[in-house]
């Protein structure tokens, strides 16, 4: 499956560490307000900067995801969770 993680923060790490190794998935996007989060994310799994997105609906365009993991703090769940089920992905939040 192809993912798009929003958050790339604290626990997003986590999710990122099992997405990263899980065989059958494939990150397209990391999704986050934050440019060095973005950065140091990419850097830290081997992804190039090009998957780094500031805005969600930037990387739902550019890619053809099938599931959504949202971590970002509790009060931006909402936004990024309606969009990507209005978009027909998976989500886990
Ligand atoms: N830290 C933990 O141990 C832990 C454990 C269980 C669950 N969680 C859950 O994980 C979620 C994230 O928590 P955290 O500790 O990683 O927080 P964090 O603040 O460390 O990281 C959140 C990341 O989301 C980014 N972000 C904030 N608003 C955004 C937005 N609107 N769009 C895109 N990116 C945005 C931030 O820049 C940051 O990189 C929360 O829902 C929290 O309850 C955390």
């Amino acid at each position: 499956m192809k993912f798009i993680q929003v958050g790339v923060g604290g626990f997003g790490k986590t999710w990122m560490g099992l997405l990263n190794k899980h065989p059958d998935v494939d990150v397209v996007a990391l999704v986050d307000i934050s440019d060095q989060a973005l950065s140091a994310a990419c850097e830290a799994y081997g992804y190039p900067h090009s998957i780094g997105y500031r805005e969600l609906s930037e990387a739902l365009a550019a890619t053809q995801a099938d599931a959504l993991i949202c971590c970002t703090p509790p009060e931006f769940h909402r936004e990024s969770v309606a969009t990507a089920l209005e978009s027909g992905l998976h989500v886990i939040s």
